[in-house]
């Protein structure tokens, strides 16, 4: 049997272990890129690793998330990135130069490369036949000092393209489509591969748009061969030379496959509040819209604003709405200000924001009460806009600038024959916004927002302490350190941010973790489901925390707190969960002894006087890392063997 795409890829890369689902496995890591809001934390990581150079290929810092200024505390944060940034020999993206994913797509990502991300969304690069995976930032740090990632091998699910689409049907109503079929579980542990003749009408940055919301299936990441449409993009950007032709084998073997007409899709929208709540626009029906926002690393290309900007020339924004548009990057935004269709935007009555992530990670833009806000972004879960009683919809870029002119919701189809837009033959050039350099003997630029982050000890004895905190099922990253405008500057001030650690659920948490010098949390089933956030282990570290004791975790933050150094642990009788209260005294004796993979281990409730079992569900690797008192002290470890 023939080799999928993904195989091959991870093939080329493999350092250690075998391409069997579910196994450890360690790949070689071509590239990284980090942003700035998971990116301070990472560099601080890469600091201390205290490596004399970085051993990836490629290695770009974007600023893109956290770039208002209000205060000193994110202009700091980026000069911190700048200066070791320019210490390592990485590419520095200044603020205005826009949003990684894009940046990433025109001016770096290689087809067949794997590329590490500090971001969600990185499998956007997937678009051009990489291996973009997202992770959290320590992995993206090791990754950097070491070159290699550690990951379990995915199934991968092949998603077999055929047709052609509608006219004014778009590559975001394909993956919203997608999403209505397989939900934002569909992908989980899975790599989702494109294959089939319906990839002939789909652009370089179509693809992107579908890579980009693989994510919102919760898969690995997602993948499309690269061919003669990926050459002429890379033949546009000037970088022809890196082009591969990658596909899967004729006769590929896959361990799940759907067939996709594209020709059967119509338009689509993502309704409140959750990516895969989809319906057709026809379905949902004209209801009236106050904001309408064109932008964000799924939606924000070329092609998309050229194609809004037909849409809107010679017509009016409605009253009502307010129409903000931000392009992916300074190349497009230059290229719309030099072929006049800034001024079409201007003309119509848009606000032109920055090239940023913007209004998608909440930094302005928040709609007014109750308002009803139609976005061409990725997520639109409940409050992400600012605005917890707004309700979102996501949509194309076409559905968002007829929208915008009608004051309500309305299907493309309406506006008569489509509008075909051609990728440009050639993108402008201009990379005054990338800094390059390399001085190794740089000043680390160490703003007073800047502060140490907690590490944890080699682990060994007995673990003591008391209960701290007991949750319900379900809970999120977000209920555990929460982010929003006003704390998203504080991402490399740990001690700040520890004021507000499970602060919707407990105020009196962190006062507890201080006046009993830190202890265990009970979680229920879920625990630490959401974003993938790594502050939600790392502010815990802070205050003491040494473990979770849960019914069940979520994937990543289960990794995050092994990371970390705080160990995740399962009842092995969930009943048992109720027979422990707060503040009951906990000992777990001979940690090196008991902490077996899959072995029970004995909880001695001492308050109580009585024993529960619990395990724990990590890799022998998982085990290693925790004894070593954390992720950073064994890479830091293994470098110096
Ligand atoms: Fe930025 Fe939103 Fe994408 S925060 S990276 S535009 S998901």
């Amino acid at each position: 049997m023939g080799k999928c795409l993904t195989y091959k890829i991870l093939e080329n890369h493999l350092l250690s272990g075998k391409l069997v689902p579910g196994e450890e496995i360690a790949i070689k890591v071509d590239q990284t890129l980090t942003q700035d809001s998971t990116g301070t934390m990472v560099y601080l990581q890469l600091e201390a690793m205290d490596i004399e150079e970085i051993k990836t290929e490629l290695s770009v810092a974007y600023i893109d998330h956290n770039t208002l200024q209000t205060g000193f505390e994110n202009a700091d944060d980026h000069a911190f990135i700048q200066s070791v940034a320019e210490k390592y020999d990485i590419i520095f993206s200044k603020p205005g130069n826009g949003i990684c994913h894009q940046l990433h797509l025109e001016s770096f990502s290689i087809p067949g490369k794997t590329l590490l991300g500090s971001d969600s969304h990185t499998p956007t690069s997937g678009g051009m036949g990489l291996l973009a995976i997202g992770t959290g930032g320590l992995d993206v740090a090791a990754a950097m000092a070491s070159g290699s990632y550690y990951m379990k091998v995915p199934k991968v699910l092949n998603i077999h393209l055929t047709g052609k689409l509608k006219p004014w049907v778009s590559a975001k109503d394909v993956i919203l489509y997608i999403l209505k079929t397989l939900t934002v579980k569909g992908g989980v542990g899975k790599v989702v591969e494109y294959s089939g003749d319906g990839l002939k009408g789909l652009s370089l940055t179509d693809r992107a748009t579908i890579t980009n919301m693989g994510a919102e299936l919760g898969a690995t990441t997602s993948v499309f061969p690269s061919d003669a449409i990926t050459y002429d993009f890379l033949k546009a950007q000037g970088r022809e030379k890196d082009w591969v032709e990658l596909s899967a084998d004729a006769d590929a073997e896959y361990h799940e496959s759907i067939e996709v007409d594209l020709s059967e899709i119509s338009t689509m929208a993502a309704k409140p509040h959750s990516p895969d709540n989809v319906d057709s626009i026809k379905a949902i029906g004209n209801i009236a819209v106050d904001q309408v926002l064109i932008g964000s690393c799924t939606n924000s290309s070329y092609k998309d604003l050229m194609k809004a900007a037909a849409i809107l020339k010679g017509k009016k924004v409605h009253p009502n709405v307010s129409l903000g548009i931000s392009p992916g990057s300074s190349k497009i935004l230059k290229m719309l200000a030099d072929n006049g269709t800034l001024s079409t935007f201007i003309a119509a009555g848009a606000r032109i924001l920055e090239c940023s992530c913007g209004p998608c990670i909440g930094m302005g833009q928040s709609p007014k009460n109750n308002a009803v806000s139609l976005r061409t972004f990725n997520r639109n879960f409940c409050g992400r806009s600012g605005t917890k009683n707004a309700d979102v919809y996501l949509v194309s870029p076409e559905t968002a600038a007829i929208s915008a002119i009608k004051g309500s919701l309305e299907d493309p189809a309406s506006l008569g024959p489509d509008i075909v837009i051609q990728e440009p033959a050639l993108y402008d050039q201009n990379d005054n916004y990338f800094i390059y350099g390399n001085n190794p003997d740089v000043s680390i630029s160490m703003g007073p927002n800047i502060q140490p982050f907690p590490t944890s000890k080699a682990l060994a004895g007995s673990l003591e302490g008391k209960v701290l905190l007991k949750t319900g099922d379900n809970i999120t990253t977000d209920d555990i350190m929460p982010s929003n405008a006003k704390l998203l500057p504080y991402r490399s001030n740990i001690p700040y941010l520890s004021r507000y650690c499970f602060s919707g659920i407990d105020e009196g948490f962190g006062e507890r973790c201080k006046k009993n010098d830190g202890g265990f949390i009970l979680g229920g089933e879920n625990y630490g489901q959401g974003s993938s956030r790594e502050h939600a282990a790392l502010v815990p570290l802070y205050l003491g925390v040494k473990a979770v004791i849960a019914k069940s975790f979520a994937r990543i933050h289960k990794g995050n707190l092994i990371n970390s150094g705080i160990i995740p642990l399962e009842f092995v009788d969930s009943s048992d969960y109720d027979a422990i209260d707060v503040l009951d005294n906990c000992i777990i004796k001979d940690l090196q002894d008991s902490l077996q993979q899959g072995a029970f281990m004995e909880i001695y409730n001492q308050t109580k006087d009585t024993v529960i079992k619990a395990r724990f569900t990590g890799s022998q690797r998982d085990i290693d890392i925790l004894l070593t008192g954390g992720y950073l002290n064994y890479i830091k470890a293994s470098l110096e063997e």
